[in-house]
């Protein structure tokens, strides 16, 4: 597996390597055969990691003396950690907790072709201890059971919101009011827009309103659907009403030759964003967290963008690992092709107007974490159509962008207790980012150096200085996770002290 992967690697990355971690961005886990995607998809479980990076581990094993696992492949991540980052990670992996035993889910399944996968959710969520109830809508009927899900539950499925039987030992407001956490796995784009309509008109919608418990969804349909102006502002009604995402995913559709984003999220990974909902309370629990992230992207035309090469790894890495701490996160996100983080509010925006809106909107926070590169300047005027060549290249007057750090750092009113910067630079790394600490107003500023040759824009690693009134503390080079997660730790402990 290895030498396919690397191959591939090298194949278009010219076996270019960050540090000592090889640039992943080319590998598609999806095109590995299907024997070999089942072992990586059952070791990336075993070690509760997504598949992409059990793959990274893999290749950093690889590359040092760990031991041989059971696909005969070495195992190791490079012990890298920054003084007083906290107790290292056994590998690369996203920080999400480990435990939802004894957590009462109810799975309530769409309608979709997806929801043959729903029963093996079921059993994903069984295994890690969770004890599960089924609801069916009519329409998921056509797809599987009423007795195959019970079956497998060991308690029958629900179907009907009149169903006598149902009102006699669980009613409606019961199965909404008894369980942890509703999963709604398809979610069908009929049962997104029922819930965003509140709609009461079968069991699953009745439940869904009645609930007071947390709901995700794993949204499921075709592409078209998917991208439909309809059920984009439905979803970003569900996401305003704390309602949480696991996918969809990108790939190909049950209908032949139909590709695209629409693919429920994996099992695997639905059950990965039910046990970070689940976890023990953490470090940050109560405290809210606002992460900008990736690039932005100001319009010239309709079809042109000035924009800039920030992949948003770093700070979607942050996003999540203040999620695992514990704390409320929203995350205000450029245009990135990364999937959302589980557990989190996601607002996407393009342009740094859009971003700075969305980031004053989301106040009043705890922290914020000004992770985005965010354009400087943007073209005073977009056009409203495709400007033509003309054999002369027109001339774009650009005005500056608001600096969305300092103006949230400067604010008199409703200012974060915790404002933390980022200070990308290509020379005078650390004397740049104690000028901009000044500058911006904030509290801390991370700074790394993002010359080409660091490999650190679009990469996996990082090598952070943060830089704050006090002094500069300088971390080993290490994977953006581990970076994400020092941070979140550092931010906790900020908080522990003011508390003495
Ligand atoms: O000035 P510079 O772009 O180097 O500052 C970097 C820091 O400021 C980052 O934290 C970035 O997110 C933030 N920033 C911002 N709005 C801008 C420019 C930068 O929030 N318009």
């Amino acid at each position: 597996m290895i030498a396919l992967i690397a191959l591939q690697s090298s194949a278009k990355m010219g076996a270019k390597t960050t540090g000592d971690l090889p640039r992943m961005s080319s590998i598609t886990v999806r095109k590995l055969d299907e024997r070999l995607k089942k072992r990586l998809r059952v070791r990336a479980a075993k070690h509760g990691r997504s598949m992409e990076d059990e793959v990274r581990a893999i290749l950093r094993g690889a590359t040092g003396d760990g031991d041989q696992d059971d696909l005969g492949i070495a195992v190791h991540a490079p012990e890298v950690r920054p003084a007083g980052a906290g107790p290292a990670s056994p590998a690369d992996t996203p920080p999400v907790a480990t435990t939802i035993r004894s957590a009462r889910i109810l799975l309530i399944i769409g309608g979709g072709i997806a929801a043959y996968k729903s029963l093996d959710l079921v059993r994903r969520l069984q295994d890690r201890g969770a004890r599960l109830r089924c609801i069916l809508t009519r329409a998921a009927h056509h797809f599987v059971t009423p007795l195959a899900v019970g079956a497998l539950c060991g308690e029958r499925a629900y179907t009907d919101l009149f169903d006598p039987r149902s009102e006699l030992d669980v009613s409606h407001i019961r199965l909404a009011r008894d369980t942890d956490l509703i999963v709604v796995a398809p979610a069908t784009a009929d049962l997104i827009a029922r819930m965003a309509g509140g709609r009461a008109d079968d069991l699953a919608a009745a439940v869904l309103l009645a609930t007071d418990k947390p709901i995700l969804i794993a949204p499921a349909m075709n592409p078209h659907m998917w991208a439909a102006k309809a059920t984009q502002r439905n979803l970003a009604r569900l996401v305003a009403d704390g309602v949480r995402l696991v996918g969809p995913n990108a790939g190909e559709m049950a209908e032949r030759g139909e590709a695209g984003t629409g693919r429920m999220a994996e099992p695997l990974e639905i059950a990965a964003a039910v046990e970070a909902i689940m976890r023990r309370p953490g470090p940050l629990t109560g405290k809210r967290v606002l992460v900008t992230s990736g690039p932005t992207a100001e319009p010239i035309d309709p079809v042109r963008v000035i924009a800039n090469r920030s992949s948003g790894k770093q700070g979607h890495a942050i996003a999540a690992a203040a999620a695992a701490a514990g704390a409320d996160v929203v995350l205000v996100s450029g245009p990135v092709n990364l999937p959302d983080p589980p557990c989190l509010a996601v607002v996407r925006v393009e342009t740094a107007q859009q971003m700075l809106a969305a980031v004053e909107k989301t106040l009043p926070v705890d922290v914020a974490v000004f992770a985005a590169a965010v354009a400087d300047w943007r073209p005073r005027h977009a056009s409203q159509s495709k400007i033509k060549k003309h054999g002369r290249a027109p001339t774009l007057e650009l005005v500056e962008n608001p600096d969305i750090l300092s103006t949230i750092a400067h604010r008199k009113s409703g200012r974060p207790r915790l404002v933390i910067g980022f200070a990308a630079e290509t020379d005078h790394v650390v004397a740049n980012a104690q000028a901009k600490l000044a500058k911006k107003g904030c509290d801390w500023i991370l700074a790394n150096d993002v010359s080409p040759e660091t490999g650190i824009m679009g990469g996996d690693a990082n090598t952070i200085h943060v830089v704050t009134a006090d002094g500069v503390e300088s971390w080993p080079p290490q994977s953006k996770n581990d970076v994400a997660r020092a941070l979140i730790e550092r931010i906790a402990a900020a908080f522990q002290e003011t508390k003495r």
